[in-house]
């Protein structure tokens, strides 16, 4: 399981994580909703390691990633796939070696093996003949599913999303928010989904939890959400300009 604990983080003068506490147990899928600029982003880069918090401690199955030896934070990162918000891919690579990356650095797979999962991969996000390209002539919505394709080739135990669907349309945001549930059910991957997108989040989420001025002001199902009283989290899910949120700005 995942448990973050107290984390905070600061940037120059602006504290973006003030103490944060919230665990996902295996097989859960937790969404994280706020306001642009909140600290989603950081935070699932804690989570993963990416970057230090200032204090506090994300406990990835009792190992706490802030405080391991490097060699125990790689083996740990071993169990976890990321996908990016913006992709990041890399460019001198095309698209085969970029899905395989993680399959050839982390498994035993042979070469046929690979082909086979990176191919099945790729379909699984609606992509097909494209591996011989590079990243520089697909649209940015492609980019984001060879991300997500690279993240799942090689069934981490945990995935973390930072905005899968964004840049999407609607009819494959659909197909990505089914791919994050097939994966869960199928495989028991235990996920964080970063989303403003409130379909999908609805409908991938166990349990929906929004950052404001980097604390996490509620937490609830996708029905209590919806329902919730709070202001905060009712002017985010009516994507409303008028409310408390705007006037904090
Ligand atoms: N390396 C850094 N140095 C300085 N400030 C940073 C750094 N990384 C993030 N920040 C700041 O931390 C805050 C949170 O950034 P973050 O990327 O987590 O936002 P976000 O909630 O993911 O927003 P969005 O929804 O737009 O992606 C922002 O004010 C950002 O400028
Ligand atoms: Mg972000």
């Amino acid at each position: 399981m995942i448990k973050v604990e107290n984390i905070r983080k600061r940037f120059g003068f602006k504290d973006v994580l003030c103490g944060v506490d919230f665990e996902v147990c295996n097989g859960e899928t937790i969404v994280i909703i706020g306001s642009s600029g909140v600290g989603k982003s950081i935070l699932l880069k804690n989570i993963a390691g990416l970057v230090k918090p200032d204090t506090g401690s994300v406990k990835i199955d009792a190992v706490d990633i802030v405080k391991c030896s490097p060699l125990e934070l790689r083996e740990t990162q071993k169990k976890i796939g990321y996908v990016f918000q913006e992709a990041a891919l890399f460019d001198f690579l095309d698209i085969f070696d970029n899905v395989a990356f993680g399959l050839r650095t982390l498994t035993s797979l042979d070469e046929e093996e690979i082909k086979q999962r990176v191919v099945h991969c790729l379909s699984m996000v609606g992509l097909e003949n494209i591996e011989h390209l590079k990243p520089s002539v697909l649209s940015g919505g492609m980019k984001k599913r060879v991300g997500l394709a690279r993240a799942i080739a090689y069934q981490p135990k945990y995935i973390l999303y930072d905005e899968p669907t964004t840049g999407l349309d609607p009819i494959m945001s659909d197909v990505i928010s089914n791919l994050i549930i097939n994966l869960k059910e199928r495989l028991n991957i235990t996920s964080i989904v970063v989303t403003h997108d409130m379909k999908s989040a609805c409908k991938i989420a166990d349990r929906i939890i929004m950052l404001y001025k980097g604390n996490i002001i509620f937490s609830g199902t996708p029905k209590e959400t919806q329902n919730s009283k709070n202001e905060y989290v009712r002017q985010f899910v009516e994507g409303s300009s008028h409310g408390p949120i705007l006037i904090d700005r």
